[in-house]
């Protein structure tokens, strides 16, 4: 599985030059996503080292959507929206957060998970590190259980291993 998720990704990820800024290199998966056999393969590996340790799954926005979404129905589990700032109707938790490339706010509604539930937090890529920290932070301040975080592709040399240093994590491949 690890190496099939490898492979798929290798073989499908675009490079995009100069976005979205002179000299970055955007790690593009939607093509993994569009690719059938491929999405099946990346979502079975983002949730398998984790089989029966997790209540629900958490994914942030954008595109973590896609994966937590698919990852919950196939492993009979809910799905939790951690969303950019602005966007939740009811009652929020925020957390600030530098990116890459700015900051930005993510925000989690209070009371969408019950106590103790234990979450597997997902998002598409991991560069520095702030987007699932702060992530891991909402869900604790709602009272969950960070069960573990995994992402499609971890960008080497940008801290984000070191941001989540005291969190487990499992990423399907590295660049
Ligand atoms: C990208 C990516 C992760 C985050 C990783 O999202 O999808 O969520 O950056 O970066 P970090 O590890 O340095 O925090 P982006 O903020 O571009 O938002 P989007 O998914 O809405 O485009």
């Amino acid at each position: 599985m690890g190496l099939e998720a490898q492979e798929a990704i290798d073989r499908l990820c675009v490079v995009v030059p100069d976005v979205p800024s002179a000299g970055i290199l955007f790690r593009d998966l939607t093509p993994v996503f569009s690719d059938a056999a491929a999405f099946r393969t990346i979502i079975d590996a983002l949730s398998e080292p984790f089989a029966g340790e997790f209540d629900a799954v958490a994914g942030v926005e954008a595109r973590g959507f896609l994966l937590a979404g698919a990852v919950a129905y196939a492993t009979g589990t809910g799905v939790v929206a951690i969303r950019k700032a602005g966007k939740l109707p009811r009652s929020v938790y925020r957390e600030a957060y530098d990116l890459e490339y700015g900051q930005a706010e993510l925000e989690i509604h209070q009371s969408d998970l019950p106590a103790g539930a234990r979450v597997l937090v997902l998002d598409d890529v991991l560069a520095t590190g702030g987007t699932l920290a702060a992530a891991c932070a909402l869900l604790e301040r709602a009272g969950a259980v960070v069960a573990a975080c995994a992402v499609v592709l971890e960008i080497d040399g940008l801290g984000g291993r070191d941001a989540l240093a005291e969190r487990t994590l499992h990423t399907l491949h590295s660049v």
